[in-house]
């Protein structure tokens, strides 16, 4: 059977349609603008449909909106070497407060990480990443050590703390990241509604036995930002409390997301180098913090012991 003609001119007759000769490298040029129409139209198909899928709520099926679900999520990452009496109280200590405020915990172990040969201690970083994973829908993640306890349940830190005209009023605005004289200075004009992440300082820095940061995008990028691996392998002295100044004070993006507030409004030390305007516990504050109380041949629940028994000494009060 001899070849069927097609209906496709030969190759020649697109040529001759235009009467002005086009040079080879004016061609390839019209070519190369038709190949990017090409990526760039297929670039905004990937747009539109990824925009449709975040206002969808995502892959989850159901629509995981921020903000429908538990108004914070605390978590406190647990060592399971630990005395699991103590351990036990630290989580009831946590369930009793998150119950009273409709907010929801989450105590992972600090082995279900890996940390390869990092301190442990860096738990706490991907231990709040895995609490967003597991809670799409709540809108604050208060990282809350096994050092601390919850002594004035009556707070509820997200409508003390962390809406925007609170944060607004209570964040620390021009002051050195590192005291006392680092040239980084927290940021002056920052709008609440534009915090992601809140922290304390303590006698010598930022702290990370207490923080939060709100859920969404930017609190993924600091936690993964935080969590690189060169921070953890670079052995910090203090792990992931340099680290955390660190990305602080070299980039500007994360220092406009972060609102710095008096010590005392949920990270107030019981013992140790508390800052010394606003970090020394006193009876009413939100926390106790006991810092390092589990290192060393320090024993947290030896040192929690008289707060213990001032909390069981309400509770008895409030049922009577
Ligand atoms: C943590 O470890 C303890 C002791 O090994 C275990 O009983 C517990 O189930 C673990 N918890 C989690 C959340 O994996």
């Amino acid at each position: 059977m001899p070849p069927r003609k097609t209906s496709r001119p030969p190759p020649y007759a697109a040529r001759n349609q235009s009467s002005i000769p086009i040079p080879p490298a004016l061609r390839n040029l019209l070519r190369r603008d038709k190949l990017r129409t090409i990526v760039l139209g297929f670039l905004g198909f990937l747009t539109i449909i990824w925009l449709l899928r975040r206002m969808g709520g995502g892959s989850g099926g159901a629509a995981a909106v921020i903000g429908s679900g538990a108004p914070v999520v605390i978590v406190t990452v647990i060592d399971p070497r630990a005395n699991s009496a103590w351990v036990e109280k630290v989580k009831r200590n946590r369930e009793d407060y998150a119950s009273r405020h409709g907010y929801a915990t989450f105590f992972p172990n600090n082995t279900d990480y890996p940390l390869k040969s990092s301190p442990l201690s860096w738990a706490k970083v991907p231990a709040v990443r895995h609490a967003m994973a597991l809670n799409p829908r709540a809108t604050f993640f208060w990282y809350l050590d096994s050092t601390a306890l919850i002594m004035n349940p009556s707070i509820a830190i997200h409508s003390h703390l962390l809406t925007p005209a609170r944060l607004e009023k209570l964040m620390i605005v021009n002051e050195p990241v590192v005291p006392p004289d680092s040239v980084i200075k927290t940021f002056g004009n920052l709008k609440g509604d534009r915090i992601d992440v809140v922290v304390t300082q303590d006698k010598e820095g930022i702290t990370q036995s207490s923080f939060v940061v709100r859920n969404g995008e930017w609190a993924k990028y600091f936690l993964d930002a935080w969590f690189d691996p060169i921070y953890r392998s670079y052995n910090f002295q203090k792990a992931e409390a340099h680290a955390l100044e660190h990305i602080v004070q070299w980039h500007g993006t994360i220092l406009a997301k972060l609102a710095l507030v008096p010590q005392n409004l949920f990270n107030s030390y019981a013992s140790g180098p508390a800052h010394p305007k606003n970090g020394q516990y006193r009876e009413g504050d939100l926390v106790a913090v006991f810092p390092g109380c589990d290192r060393d041949k320090r024993n947290c629940a030896d040192e929690m012991q008289a707060f213990f028994d001032v909390l069981e000494g309400k509770n008895k009060d409030s049922q009577n």
